[in-house]
């Protein structure tokens, strides 16, 4: 099996770091190996400079969990932009969106929609899997687009792109797409709100949404159009759903 601390240590060129992400398995979780531990080696690997950027959103604005009143920084308002959160929780990690992405596998998915993208992650990984299909993250927080839309570019994955959305806003209305990954991106109120469009959007079509948190699941129980492929289980704070 892969050793990713070794990989990341010795930094692959570029085009060795294309030429493993065409191996379908490149993404998957080594035995004895933690996810997010994996997923921060891979950051590096692929040249993500996440912590950094991090760094700068913290100096500026304030943590999401923080009562801090003494005016310093700014608070982000409207957004739940999750400043503060570790990045290995901030994201999916690569192995479990690699995990996601093959129970969908025989559907041949053509194109997937991240719905609050954090750095690109999914495209990463469907760019490995599906070569051909295309990728859009919408994404608020415009230091983690520039950067995902950084390492797309120097990975040459050019069917991924990160775009700037406000998702709450009602003037966004998310494009039709076979896949939809929503993971915590906001309050239940703008969930409500992007999970109507879906509908809408794909009234004729089927299309296959991955919802993943806590935020999520008690909201989708009041949805019965998204319907679940999986067999019901307890404590899971993910589901695969389909639509028509
Ligand atoms: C929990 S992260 C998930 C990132 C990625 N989907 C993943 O699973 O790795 C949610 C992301 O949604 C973004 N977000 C929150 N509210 C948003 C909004 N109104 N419009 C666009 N993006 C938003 C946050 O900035 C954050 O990067």
């Amino acid at each position: 099996m892969r050793d990713y601390e070794e990989l990341a240590k010795h930094r692959p060129s570029q085009n060795q770091i294309i030429k493993l992400l065409s191996q379908p398995d490149f993404f998957r979780l080594p035995l004895g190996a933690t996810s997010r531990n994996q997923s921060k080696r891979l950051d590096k690997i692929l040249g993500f400079k996440i912590p950094k950027v991090e760094q700068k959103l913290l100096k500026k604005y304030k943590a999401y969990y923080t009562g801090d009143q003494s005016g310093r920084k700014q608070k982000y308002t409207g957004s739940e932009t999750w400043i503060g959160l570790h990045p290995q929780v901030l994201q999916t990690p690569y192995s479990e969106i690699q995990y996601f992405l093959e129970i969908l596998k025989e559907f041949n998915p053509k194109s997937i929609v991240d719905i609050g993208a954090g750095y690109g992650r999914v495209g990463i990984v469907m760019s490995s899997l599906f070569p051909e299909a295309s990728f859009i993250g919408y994404e608020i927080m415009e230091k983690r687009l520039d950067e995902g839309n950084r390492v797309f570019e120097s990975l040459e994955l050019d069917k991924c792109q990160m775009l700037y959305a406000d998702l709450s806003k009602e003037s966004f209305t998310p494009p039709e797409a076979d896949i939809y990954f929503i993971y915590d991106f906001s309050d239940p109120l703008d969930i409500r709100k992007i999970l109507g469009q879906l509908k809408a959007v794909n009234e004729n079509r089927r299309a296959f949404v991955i919802a993943k948190g806590e935020f999520i699941q008690p909201i989708l129980k009041k949805y019965p159009e998204f319907k679940s492929i999986l067999p019901l289980a307890k404590n899971r704070s993910w589901d695969i759903l389909q639509l028509n």
